[in-house]
Parts: C-alpha cells; structure tokens; sequence
C-alpha cells in the first residue's frame, strides 16, 4: 500500500526538485511497506537509513539553489529543513531504543511532512525563482 501518491499537486516545475521529490515518495513507500512486515525491524532500520541519506542530499540540492540565486526566504526554508532533520532523528532514537513501535508512526509524520513541505515551501521558492527568471 502506497503512503504517498505522487499527482500533479506536488510538481512544482523544476525538474531536479521534481525528480528527488518523487524519489523520497519511493523511499517513503518502501519504508511503509517494511513496517507491514512485522518480523523484521533490520530492514526497516535500512530502509531508513537509505531515505535518511537521501533526504541530506536532497535538502543540499535545494539550499545549494536557494543560496545560488540569493533566495531571499532562505534562512525560513532551511530551518524547515533542520526541523524535520531533528524530529526524525528524535523518532529514530526512539524507535531504535525499542521501547514502542514507532515504524508507523514514522513514516505518516515522514509522508505528511513531504506533503506540506512540497506544496507550500518548495512551490513558494520555485515560484519565486520563476519569477525571477521571468524577469531577466
Ligand atoms: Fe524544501
């Protein structure tokens, strides 16, 4: 069962940003699929390992863009980013930890979180930039 289903709601017009943003939806996918399976904590500790290396490389991507074109709602937008980074790792511990099954929750805050983030934050800054371009 899919946690997230990408649709045209999420795009948000720039092609690398798409591209990772329907790839941390694969990631998030997968994730949920592996809490189903109740027997094996190793591979859902994996699959969050892999998203987790994934979603640096991605925020990377986006703050490299921010700062390239002097976005100016930046500092906003990475602390967004640091948030997210520190509230997973919270939930990680914890689940790590073993004291309650975390998995689900885990991955509903990681797919709301995308969700929101995407259509209000990332679409803002692509929208600007693209005003900016429309501009030159
Ligand atoms: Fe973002």
């Amino acid at each position: 069962m899919e946690i997230v289903t990408w649709s045209k709601s999420y795009e948000t017009g720039h092609p690398v940003v798409d591209g990772q943003h329907r790839n941390l939806f694969k990631l998030i996918n997968n994730l949920n699929l592996e809490l189903l399976d109740k027997e094996s904590n190793q591979a859902f500790s994996d699959a969050i390992e892999i998203l987790s290396a994934y979603v640096g490389t991605h925020f990377k991507t986006e703050e490299d863009l921010m700062k390239s074109v002097s976005y100016p709602d930046f500092e906003n937008h990475r602390q967004e980013h640091d948030n997210l980074k520190e509230q997973s790792e919270k939930l990680i511990k914890l689940f790590r930890l073993g004291k309650v099954d975390l998995t689900a929750t885990i991955s509903k805050f990681l797919s709301d979180w995308l969700k929101n983030h995407i259509q209000e934050i990332d679409k803002k800054m692509i929208d600007w930039l693209k005003g900016q371009e429309g501009a030159n």
